[in-house]
């Protein structure tokens, strides 16, 4: 049989055994009292991992994006002004959800490679009259986190309504949603919790809730979250049949977060990630996110001088490791490497073996063993 690749780009990440079982199980009813009974559970694991009490979960057939889409129909109207807080590539397709359905959006941008400072979030909500404000935690493009927890204070100062777009975080960094006082956190299942793709995850809060029954009708059919409400509250309710095979998978991938532990699980990704960005760092390669906006769920590397993207991942997949190559303007100048999810210890140090494997053999001077060495005397390190 063929050896499978480790994937390690920002998404999908690498499926545990446990879920890749569960996926080959045969379809059952989705009205079944056992399908209902896991459908449950999955709603009640995700309010778990995004440590809300309040809040109302969905997980519908879709992706990230739309989730994206789902929140934005289900929490502006086009009285609304809304900021979206955009630390690359992801803020601006939100603007452009925003934009296909005629509603109003501004677009605050950080630097490339960092993220909209909380003073810069503060200016502009003192200075305009924003209603909603939208930020990516973590952009897949960039590999800069934002400050989430900062915005959120800054919104419930201003009494604004804040949502997250955690699709390259939640489950991976933490995100309080109740704690927090974040209205909305959407999601996907493909990333930090390590499920196959094919869900758009959302949590309201009860303010958001509140905020969608008062806008009454909205121009969605699929997309409206209160056709699903009755789903959501029980799952023998029908409106439109879930995918009953990735719901299963997901509530493993959750259990899989809860056995953990959530704040092990967001320690074991800070260390992963620093480990990882150390041994980078002993190959002499350049960070293209810059410190402090460093995220824990991918990083996003400079190639050096001479080494080419389509060479340097092609040989890297033939020596059993898959990254992905820049997006946008970044194309061709940068690769991303993802470490989120139920990555384990073996596979961070198989994966730094071979990508100095891959340099050394496309011509790039490095002490082949000392990037590994690093990233040991990481992993060894007791992190907070
Ligand atoms: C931050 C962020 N938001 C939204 C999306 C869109 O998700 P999807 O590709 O599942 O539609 C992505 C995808 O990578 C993402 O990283």
């Amino acid at each position: 049989m063929k050896r499978e690749k480790l994937l390690l780009i920002p998404g999908p990440t690498p499926v545990h055994p446990r879920i890749i079982n569960l996926l080959s199980l045969p379809t059952i009813s989705h009205v079944s009292p056992e399908f209902v009974a896991e459908f449950k559970e999955a709603l009640t694991n995700l309010k778990k991992a995004v440590f809300t009490t309040e809040g109302q979960p969905f997980i519908i057939a879709g992706t990230g994006t739309l989730a994206m889409e789902i929140v934005v129909l289900n929490t502006v109207s086009s009285e609304n002004r809304v900021l979206v807080v955009s630390q690359g590539y992801f803020g601006q397709r939100m603007k452009d959800i925003l934009t296909s359905f005629g509603l109003q959006g501004d677009l605050i941008q950080s630097k490339p490679g960092e993220a909209v400072t909380p003073d810069e979030l503060e200016e502009k909500l003192a200075s305009n009259n924003y209603t909603v404000v939208i930020s990516t935690h973590v952009d897949t493009a960039t590999g800069a986190a934002a400050p989430i927890r900062s915005y959120a204070e800054i919104c419930q100062e201003y009494g604004t309504m804040f949502i997250v777009d955690g699709v390259c975080a939640t489950g991976g960094l933490e995100e309080r949603m109740d704690d927090w006082h974040i209205d909305v956190i959407l999601t996907a299942a493909q990333k930090c919790f390590g499920v196959p793709p094919g869900l758009a995850i959302i949590v309201f809060s009860p303010r958001a809730m509140i905020k969608r029954k008062k806008m009454a009708k909205i121009h969605a059919y699929y997309s409206d979250i209160l056709r699903w409400l009755p789903v959501m509250k029980d799952p023998s309710q029908y409106f439109s049949t879930p995918c009953v095979n990735e719901i299963r998978a997901f509530n493993e991938g959750l259990r899989l977060a809860l056995e953990e532990g959530m704040e092990k699980r967001f320690r074991r990704h800070r260390q992963t990630a620093q480990a990882i960005r150390a041994a980078l760092q002993e190959m002499g390669l350049k960070l293209f996110t810059r410190e402090p906006y460093w995220a824990d769920t991918l990083s996003v590397v400079f190639y050096p001088p001479g080494i080419r993207d389509e060479d340097f991942r092609g040989l890297l997949a033939q020596n059993g490791v898959v990254v992905a190559g820049g997006l946008g303007e970044m194309k061709g100048k940068v690769f991303r490497m993802g470490h989120m999810g139920n990555l384990s210890h073996s596979q961070v140090m198989f994966a730094l073996e071979a990508l100095e494997k891959t340099l050394a053999a496309l011509g790039y001077k490095l002490n082949k063993g000392q990037a590994t060495k690093r990233a040991e005397e990481v992993f060894n390190l007791k992190i907070n």
